[in-house]
Order: structure tokens, then sequence, then C-alpha cells
């Protein structure tokens, strides 16, 4: 079989050229980084974890009319996405102050946020990942006023989503990140949700006891990632509830 061409590789997943124009393969990797990847790991089994859930939020989202990149999943680490151009920012919303937020603002984690507060950083890893505000992104034109509006519109949309979602099965959005990307078609273009939508992007507590099940146990070493994502996945469906199959008894 020919060798597909990689595009790129980033610290969790890669991207390789599709099988026809306009698409490219999202493979999941096991790689866990935290702190700009200063805390690296191989976490078995999390690649697997993400490409599911990914998929499950993104269907859903396309359930309910809000567009996304995602095509169908391919296998047990690939799925396929539509091309598109990646807006170099990452769109924070926070339902809860947690992680940097609470650092910068001295709210304690947990408090509930007086609403829904989304924030940009800018994707440029050597620089870290820097909070922005719209007159950076306006003034270096990553995005314009309108593609903002979009944004805010579309982030806020899958806030709505998720928070529900995750609430059905007992657990609290506290934040979550996404990407947007850029489709053409024809002499038109929109926004979609890009990337990926995981408990490596998102602050998953359980309602009733607060247990972090997001990527939190990795960065603040709470114990074992890939329970704490097979316990989402199970929550949503996304994976059966009993241990599966039982696996056939070796006679002797
Ligand atoms: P923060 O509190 O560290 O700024 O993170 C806010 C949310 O963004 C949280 O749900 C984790 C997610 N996130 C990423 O997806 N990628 C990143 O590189 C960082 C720093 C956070």
């Amino acid at each position: 079989m020919a060798r597909r061409k990689k595009i790129y590789e980033g610290k969790a997943k890669i991207l390789y050229e599709g099988p026809e124009p306009g698409t490219i393969v999202q493979y999941f990797k096991d790689d866990a980084t935290a702190f700009n990847a200063q805390k690296k790991d191989v976490i078995e089994g999390k690649g697997v974890l993400n490409n599911r859930l990914s998929e499950f939020f993104m269907v859903g989202l396309a359930d309910v009319g809000v567009p996304t990149h995602f095509l169908r999943r391919l296998n047990m680490r690939e799925q396929l996405v539509r091309a598109c151009e990646i807006i170099p920012l990452e769109i924070i919303v926070r339902n809860f102050a947690a992680g940097s937020m609470s650092q910068r603002l001295g709210i304690e984690e947990g408090t509930r946020l007086p609403r829904p507060i989304v924030e940009y950083c800018f994707k440029d890893d050597s620089l870290g990942d820097p909070l922005v505000s719209e007159e950076h992104i306006l003034a270096f034109n990553w995005a314009t006023q309108q593609d903002l509006d979009d944004i805010i519109h579309l982030a806020l949309r899958v806030n709505d989503f998720l928070s529900g979602v995750m609430r059905g099965v007992g657990i609290r959005l506290v934040d979550f990140k996404i990407e947007v990307g850029r489709v053409y078609e024809g002499d038109f273009q929109r926004l979609v949700v890009a990337d990926e939508i995981s408990p490596d992007s998102c602050r998953l507590w359980d309602i009733e006891t607060g247990e972090k099940l997001d990527k939190d146990v990795f960065r603040r070493d709470l114990g074992n990632l890939t329970d704490a994502y097979t316990e989402v996945a199970k929550r949503l469906g996304v994976l059966p509830k009993t241990n599966g199959p039982a696996k056939p008894r070796l006679i002797n």
C-alpha cells in the first residue's frame, strides 16, 4: 500500500493527506503533554478514547446544527475530517473558574462565573499560547470582526450543547477549548468547529464528588488518566458500561 503523506505532527495528533481532495486523516496518538510539553508521557489507550469521544461530540454538534470538520471515523485511531484553514486561536469558554483563570485572577477553583466567559489564546507553542484580546486579533489580522462574531456564536452553542450532554451523565463542564477552521464552498466561506473535543481539551468534574475526569488528572498527578477518560466514555454510552463480551475461555 502507498505510504500516506504526513501533513503535520502535533503533540497529540498526526494529520495525513486524506483519500479525496479537501480531506484529512486525523490520527490520535497516545502521547500526553502538559505545560507546553514540559511534562510528557505515553498513556496507553488515550488516543483510542479521544478518537471515539471527539467523534461522539462532533456528531452530536452536527445533529443540533453546529457545523464541524468531522466527516467519519475510519478506525480505532483515525477519523476523516474536512481540510480547513485553522484560525490561529485557541478559543476557551469557562463556566466555572479553574486553571489559568483562577491563577490569573485569584478566583477559587470551582466558583461559578456570572456568565460563560470566552477567552482567546494565540496559537503559538514557542510563545506558550499567550492570552490575547479582540484588539490583538483584529490588529494583527488573525481574524476579522465577522469571524469573531461567528466564533463567539459557535463557542457558546458548543458550550450549551456540551454542558447539557455532560450534565445528563452527572458531569460538570467547567471549561473547554475549541479551535475553529475556515472552509470554502464556491464563493462562500464559513467557520466550522475543528481539531478535537475530548477530555484533553475540557475540564470535566463529577457533579456529586468533584472528581476530575479530564487531563488535569495527568497535569496534576491525580491518578490514572485512562480510567478517567474511560469513565467519561462509559457514562456517555460511547463504550459499553460493562467490560464488553466475556473473553473466550481457553480450554486446556
Ligand atoms: P487553562 O485554564 O489552562 O487556560 O485551560 C482552559 C481550558 O483549555 C481547559 O479546559 C484545558 C484547555 N486547554 C487546552 O485544550 N489546551 C491547552 O494547551 C491548554 C493550556 C488548555
